[in-house]
């Protein structure tokens, strides 16, 4: 088995921490052609996450001598503690780890699975129709969670530290709570609705006497506190065949869930080679099935490497023009082939090769939009907006780690299994629920999607690093649903073409496109002029919510630079 051999020793007390607080101040900052503007630096590592304790305690493990794995694990323990919209034990993910010193870049697949149980038409009712309702708010919208073994597993393989020292701050957190910020306030009068039905969700996210906690209250989570300590005593299989997995069992048998203690017992993460690419020089690794994304952001890089869209400038009309052709054309893909592989064949050789790029642009037309219809069909929902995390994480010895986990929605079914505190994802979702019918996110899916026994459902995260000469360059990815993709593309754009520095790749305006519906999304910020020459060109743009929240980091020169995204009011990267 590969191993990542640690080349980090505990550091000198008097090494200068160098805090850096990265905020959408760094929007404001200017971007400049050629040489890169950096406004901050770092010398020995970064951590940029969706919430500042979970980026301090990343900073921290690091300080004391740690490597970036063991501070991505601590960081992926801790926001399920201060985050628990997206931060998760009861959810699942990908992990890529970039060693530069093999040369090794592997993914780390921790993907929830169907149960054993499952069948394809389980969120169908009598008449054949899909019934949302039963995939995202029911029991039986879980799927057995990956991300208790998968951050074990990285951990195991790749990091220094054991795993109880590892869930240490995150049980600190749980136990003696944390001060609430106002995201999280506002978060849980949102969900509070599907938090009503459910006894042990109402005892986790409202105060005993039913009322709402407000900004500054200390937060305290006794039941995840005893979760995670199970964990820390008796290691990861705890969750799985513990009495963690008995009161899975216990809450699924309750309500009806297919889930069983068995499907528990057998859940495996699984070590993956990511999907390679190359864009101008640059070499591109993502996460390789059950995700879509780095086959997709492979296949549009190289669509996109034919034209000098460094020239073309940033969010012209001509280069978002071809950035939503090339798009449409993926996700397109996307709904047809992407699946499983453990369960069905991916054309990933086909997908992500120059020659079948070139073809596919051949067929765009520069003056003109190609609508989505002639490239294929379909019966979109609107989107709908909703939570994952995202974090970058990298250090001097030469290790890089970007990581997407999820409980799909923001606190996924918002079912919290009794007496253990955490929430129950709703990735079942994911799957098809019959084929060519759309998900949350209006993507289609098909055959290759549709649900099976202890298959992985389809997903968009799309973790990713960039190398340039064996180097790492950039860490990123983000969430945002089916916007996973394109927002990674955009961010690795912004670096290699528009030469922008990370904190202002992450914070310009993005756009989207997924075939269906036919729509250019954009956010706010793109000037009218260039909205009306798209018009002009036959697409049809439509302004809507902010998309993704792509914590980054950009190494260069041996140094590390941070991007937290303003688009959460808790993003920070801080450096050391
Ligand atoms: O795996 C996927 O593609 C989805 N379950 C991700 C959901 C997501 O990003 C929600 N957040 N913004």
């Amino acid at each position: 088995m590969l191993r990542f051999t640690s080349r980090r020793g505990p550091r000198l007390a008097l090494c200068a921490v160098l805090a850096l607080f990265a905020t959408s101040a760094g929007a404001q900052q200017a971007i400049l052609e050629g040489e890169r503007f950096h406004p901050q630096e770092s010398r020995h590592g970064m951590a940029a996450t969706s919430h500042y304790l979970a980026s301090q305690i990343a900073r921290d493990v690091m300080q004391d001598g740690g490597n970036a794995v063991d501070a991505a694990v601590t960081a992926g323990f801790a926001l399920a503690v201060t985050q628990p919209r997206s931060g998760n034990i009861g959810g699942g993910g990908f992990m890529l780890i970039s060693d530069e010193d093999s040369g090794k870049v592997v993914a780390i697949d921790y993907r929830e699975k169907a149960p054993a149980a499952a069948f394809e038409t389980m969120f169908q009712n009598d008449a054949g129709e899909a019934v949302p309702e039963l995939s995202r708010y029911t029991h039986n919208a879980s799927g057995v969670p990956g991300t208790v073994a998968g951050l074990a597993l990285a951990l195991d393989e790749y990091g220094t530290l054991s795993l109880a020292e590892a869930l240490a701050p995150a049980i600190d957190l749980a136990e003696n709570g944390f001060a609430l910020p106002q995201r999280f306030v506002e978060g849980i009068e949102q969900a509070s609705e599907r938090f009503e039905q459910w006894p042990a969700s109402r005892a986790k996210f409202f105060k005993p006497d039913g009322s709402r906690y407000q900004v500054g209250d200390t937060y305290r989570q006794p039941a995840l506190a005893a979760t995670l300590k199970r964990i820390a005593e008796h290691g990861p299989r705890e969750f799985y065949e513990g009495e963690t997995a008995e009161l899975i069992a216990a809450e699924m048998e309750k309500h009806g869930g297919l889930m069983t203690a068995e499907d528990l017992a057998d859940y495996r993460p699984a070590i993956r080679e990511p999907v390679h690419g190359t864009y101008r020089g640059y070499d591109v690794y993502a996460m390789s099935p059950p995700s879509s994304g780095g086959a997709h952001i492979v296949q549009m890089l190289n669509i996109l490497e034919g034209y000098d869209i460094g020239a073309m400038g940033f969010n012209s009309a001509r280069t978002i023009h071809v950035m939503a052709e090339a798009m449409k054309r993926a996700y397109a893909d996307r709904a047809e082939y992407l699946g499983d592989t453990d369960f069905v064949d991916v054309p990933l050789a086909g997908i992500t090769s120059k020659a079948y790029a070139d073809a596919l642009r051949e067929q765009i037309d520069l003056g003109r939009a190609t609508p989505s219809d002639s490239i294929a069909a379909g019966d979109p929902l609107p989107y709908e907006s909703n939570e994952t995390t995202h974090f970058s994480i990298a250090d001097d010895s030469g290790l890089a780690v970007s990581n997407t986990y999820t409980i799909n929605f923001s606190y996924g079914s918002g079912i919290v299994v009794d007496g253990a505190g955490f929430l129950l994802n709703n990735e079942m979702d994911d799957f098809s629920a019959k084929p060519g019918t759309p998900n949350a996110y209006g993507l289609i899916g098909g055959e290759a999607n549709k649900i099976e026994p202890e298959k992985r459902m389809l997903s968009s995260m799309t973790p990713t690093i960039v190398k340039k000469d064996g180097k790492n360059v950039l860490v990123t990815g983000s969430p945002g649903g089916s916007r996973i993709i394109t927002t990674t593309l955009q961010v690795v754009m912004n670096v290699i073409d528009h030469g922008m520095n990370v904190q202002s790749a992450v914070s310009v305006p993005r756009i989207h496109h997924q075939w269906l519906p036919d729509e250019i999304r954009i956010e706010e910020g793109i000037s009218p002029d260039t909205i009306g020459l798209l018009e002009s060109m036959g697409h049809t743009v439509s302004q809507q919510a902010a998309m993704g929240a792509a914590q980054s980091v950009l190494i260069e020169d041996g140094r590390f630079y941070g991007g937290a995204d303003p688009r959460r009011s808790t993003s920070s990267a801080l450096g050391l």
